[in-house]
């Protein structure tokens, strides 16, 4: 395995097929989902030359926790569906690179089993479900648990059309649940219908979609931890979240899986960081792939970046393991980046460093 593409490859002989078209697919025509590479693709490197760069340190903190490299574990949704070692090899995974999980409310194991896993740093990614009082449970219970931060995901009022899913009928196999969907009497994703998946119909039983700036605050309040506020692609929204009590922003369009057509991340990072001004740190997802994207996200102003599916890959590959060695190759590549650019250390990741299209 060389690269992230050769974890891609092998994952997709591995996995059920409409497992491996929920986990890669993207919404309508994949546009966005495209995109979204193309986008750091099309950025440039000025490199710097002339700089002693015999030691290289990756290492940073994000919200206040140290992590050995600035690349993080996004929220994927049920990860059980990639191997049995499912949301606990992948937290083991990512506290051994020495890095932070982001566990998602829709995951196929509960919050409190993930971080019985590991005590290494994780953040809880919430969806709001109808009827508030289910969440104030849950985020309760995450920060009883010893969950860091919780990432309220906004680009998500209802789930995006995946064709892929509908046409192959997506749902979860018998064995595996939703478990942070217990206390809700819904343990399993209704059965699929001819016009949406499992998912989707899970989406629209349970989840609110009316979110609104407050519920930042309402948050926050409840639970007692910082708030990042993840799914925004422009600077007004990011403010509004900022106002709002948020301790960081998200860059992303869901990987491409929601709107599709929406702007390519790579193409509003630097509008957000601009918006935010030093607000609050700014983080950033979607078709990230080589250390060079990540070289290119940092210089525009991203703390970390988030991978969504590579770490899927790797847990499908070779359970912890693979994901752990995705995360590993993804490392070794900034490494090489910053060594050939010119940047001994993060912070010498500098604006000056990207140019843009156009
Ligand atoms: C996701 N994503 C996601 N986001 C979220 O906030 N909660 C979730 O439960 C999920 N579930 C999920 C499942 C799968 C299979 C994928 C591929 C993605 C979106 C994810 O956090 C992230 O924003 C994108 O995946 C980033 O793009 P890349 O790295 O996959 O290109
Ligand atoms: C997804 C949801 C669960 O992207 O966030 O599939």
């Amino acid at each position: 395995m060389l690269n992230l593409f050769d974890f891609e490859a092998a994952a997709s002989r591995l996995v059920e097929s409409s497992a491996w078209g929920y986990q890669t697919g993207g919404a309508n025509d994949e546009i966005t989902l495209r995109e979204n590479r193309r986008a750091w693709d099309d950025i440039a490197i000025r490199y710097r030359t002339m700089v002693d760069v015999r030691t290289r340190v990756l290492s940073t903190t994000v919200l206040g926790s140290p992590v050995s490299m600035p690349i993080l574990v996004a929220p994927t949704a049920m990860q059980k569906l990639a191997h049995p070692d499912g949301e606990c090899g992948m937290a083991q995974a990512a506290a051994a690179a020495g890095t932070l999980m982001i566990v998602s409310t829709t995951a196929t194991t509960g919050l409190a089993e993930v971080q019985a896993a590991t005590p290494a740093p994780k953040w809880f990614q919430v969806y709001i479900y109808q009827g508030r009082e289910y969440t104030r449970e849950l985020v309760r219970r995450a920060a009883a648990v010893g969950y860091k931060a919780l990432v309220l995901t906004v680009d998500a009022p209802t789930l995006g059309r995946r064709e892929r899913d509908i046409r192959s009928g997506f749902t979860l196999p018998p064995g595996l649940h939703i478990a942070n969907a217990d206390h809700v009497g819904m343990d399993v994703v209704p059965t699929a219908t001819a016009d949406a998946s499992g998912l989707m119909h899970h989406f629209r039983g349970l989840h609110d979609p009316s979110l609104s700036p407050r519920d930042i605050e309402w948050l926050r309040d409840l639970s007692g931890l910082p708030v990042l506020v993840k799914g925004i692609v422009r600077g007004d929204d990011a403010v509004r979240a900022v106002e709002h009590g948020a301790s960081g922003i998200v860059v992303s369009n869901h990987g491409g899986r929601q709107l599709d057509t929406s702007i390519a991340t790579a193409r509003c990072l630097r509008e957000v960081v601009t918006a935010v001004d030093g607000r609050a740190e700014v983080y950033v997802d979607g078709g990230i792939r080589r250390g060079t994207d990540v070289l290119k996200a940092l210089a525009l102003g991203a703390r970390a970046v988030l991978l969504g599916r590579p770490p899927v890959w790797g847990l499908a590959v070779g359970g912890a393991q693979g994901a752990q060695q995705v995360l590993e190759l993804l490392r070794d590549e900034l490494d090489l980046a910053m060594a050939l650019a010119g940047c001994p250390t993060i912070e010498s990741i500098t604006p000056d460093l990207v140019a843009l299209p156009g």
